[in-house]
Order: C-alpha cells, then sequence, then structure tokens
C-alpha cells in the first residue's frame, strides 16, 4: 500500500486565502488590523526560522506583526517587563513568545504573564483550563492544525482509537484532550475518538501503536514509528520535527508509507498546519478583544 498523502501545505494555503478575506473585511468595516507580536530571545536557529515562517505568514493575510528580539542573556525580569506592554498594547492582540527559552528563565513565569485573551498558544493556564473543561477560548495550534488536516481529508475520528505518542504540553497532551472530547457547539474541534496516550514509560508500544486506527506520533525522536508499528491502512500523523544532518525529519519512518492509508509528510503536514492555526487564533484574538 501507498498511503495517501495528508497534504498540509495545500490545506493551509486554502485556509490563509479564506482568513485574508476575512482581514479585508475587518479592516474595509475600519478595524484595526489583527495584530501579533512575536517575542525571540536569544539566537537558536530553530526557532528564528520559525518565527520568520510565522511573520512571513501574517504579512500575506495581513495581520499586522512585530519582532521583538532580546539578547540570550536577558533576565527575566526584562522579559515580563516587555511583555507588559504588549498586554497593554491595543495593537496587539495575540503574543507569541517562541520556546524554548534560556534556562534563566522560568517558562512558567512567562507563560503566566501573557494576558489569556492575547494567549494564542493557548498555553496559558487558563486557557488550558478552559479547554480542558470544554469550553476553549482558543485550541493550541499544532493540535488544532492535526484535527482539522485529518478532518479536512474526509477520515472520521468519531469511534475510532486514536493513539497519541507523546504527552507534552504543547502537543501530546492538549491533543488528546481534544481527541477525546465531545463536539459540541461551544467545542466544535472535540472528535469524540477514543484516545490512548503512550509514552517514554508506556509497555509494548508496538502492540498498542498497532491496534490505532489513528496514530499520532509527536515524541521528538527521528524515526521512532517503524512500518511493523502501524495497523495495514491506518492514518497516521507525524508531528515531529527533528535535524539530522542539517535535514528536517519527523518521527516517523519513511516505510510507513507502504503500510499506512494515509501519511502526512514532513516538510509538509503538520507544520503548515500550526502556522495556520496561529493566524486562526490571532484573527479570533482581534475578534474577542476589538469586537
Ligand atoms: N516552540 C515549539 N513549538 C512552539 C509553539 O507552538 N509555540 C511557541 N511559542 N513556541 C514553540
Amino acid at each position: 500500500m501507498t498511503a495517501k498523502r495528508l497534504d498540509g501545505k495545500v490545506l493551509a494555503q486554502l485556509l490563509r486565502s479564506e482568513m485574508a478575506a476575512t482581514v479585508a473585511t475587518r479592516i474595509a468595516a475600519g478595524k484595526r488590523p489583527p495584530g501579533l507580536a512575536a517575542v525571540l530571545v536569544g539566537e537558536n536557529p530553530s526557532s528564528q526560522t520559525y518565527v520568520r515562517n510565522k511573520r512571513k505568514s501574517c504579512d500575506e493575510i495581513g495581520i499586522a506583526n512585530w519582532l521583538h528580539t532580546l539578547p540570550a542573556d536577558t533576565s527575566e525580569q526584562q522579559l515580563l517587563y516587555l511583555i507588559d506592554r504588549l498586554n497593554a498594547d491595543p495593537a496587539v492582540h495575540g503574543i507569541l513568545v517562541q520556546l524554548p527559552l534560556p534556562k534563566q528563565i522560568r517558562e512558567d513565569a512567562v507563560i503566566h504573564a501573557v494576558t489569556p485573551l492575547k494567549d494564542v498558544d493557548c498555553f496559558h493556564p487558563e486557557n488550558v483550563g478552559r479547554l480542558t473543561a470544554g469550553h476553549p477560548r482558543y485550541y493550541p495550534c499544532t493540535p488544532h492544525g492535526v484535527v482539522k488536516l485529518v478532518t479536512h481529508n474526509g477520515i472520521v475520528w468519531a469511534g475510532k482509537h486514536a493513539v497519541v505518542v507523546g504527552r507534552s504540553n504543547i502537543v501530546g497532551k492538549p491533543l488528546a484532550l481534544m481527541l477525546m472530547q465531545k463536539s459540541t457547539a461551544a467545542n466544535p474541534a472535540g472528535c469524540d475518538a477514543t484516545v490512548t496516550v503512550a509514552h517514554t514509560r508506556t509497555a509494548n508500544l508496538k502492540d498498542l501503536c498497532r491496534s490505532a486506527d489513528i496514530l499520532i506520533a509527536a515524541t521528538g525522536v527521528p524515526n521512532c514509528i517503524r512500518p511493523d508499528m502501524v495497523q495495514p491502512g491506518a492514518a497516521v500523523i507525524d508531528v515531529g520535527t527533528s535535524f539530522v544532518d542539517g535535514k528536517l525529519v519527523g518521527d516517523v519512518d519513511p516505510g510507513v508509507a507502504d503500510v499506512a492509508g494515509w501519511l502526512s509528510p514532513v516538510p509538509g503536514g503538520v507544520g503548515p498546519m500550526t502556522i495556520a492555526m496561529l493566524l486562526y487564533n490571532t484573527l479570533r484574538a482581534a475578534e474577542l478583544i476589538d469586537g
């Protein structure tokens, strides 16, 4: 079997053109353009690339954006001071502090400092709590991108066994929540799936993965999902982004394409969707803040 491609690049382009029209309508009605402030501390090359791509996508659809670059030796207090200014700035609807941060800065302190209405990453405990309780303000970008990519391709989540490999706060944990939740008017990205979360201490990972109708790999370990771990015909979503010899690779061994029914590529799968959902949240933030 050669898996069908879950093309995030094409879907993200479609979503961007829809959002560009919504932004243009808002501006024609005399509203401020939605605005995203990105904050980059230090010189991590991957973070620089991610932030550049996020800003390019903002430019494409008319979202105002600003980059605040701070040196690697910035203190936590200096970063919190900048976040306070952005919290108070009416032109800024979304604040994105690119992670990871240098070790002298506590990630938790920064996540707590972003005012929840401008928390377009959906990392603040208030927004995580709302998501958990089934009445989200925002959806976290990568999990939302995964849900949209699968749904758009006509794959049904409801009643399926979804196995999420990885339990990070950014992907595995919130994605598992969204997949298990009831789809309601207040929570339209709820998926009604039966969900298992696997992690580094999971016993018999191979058999567990083979029982998945939809397998989501979010481990950060290159090629750790091998062909014998996949049920023939299953949908496999690769959320991994590692660099091996300067090349971007996912968590899924290329041989999985011969077993799976559907496979999201790296690059060109979940990555572009994550950025599209960040734009979506920024637009939503503008609607919530400015009306
Ligand atoms: N670092 C890796 N992924 C993310 C993300 O989704 N948001 C932010 N702010 N930093 C990240």
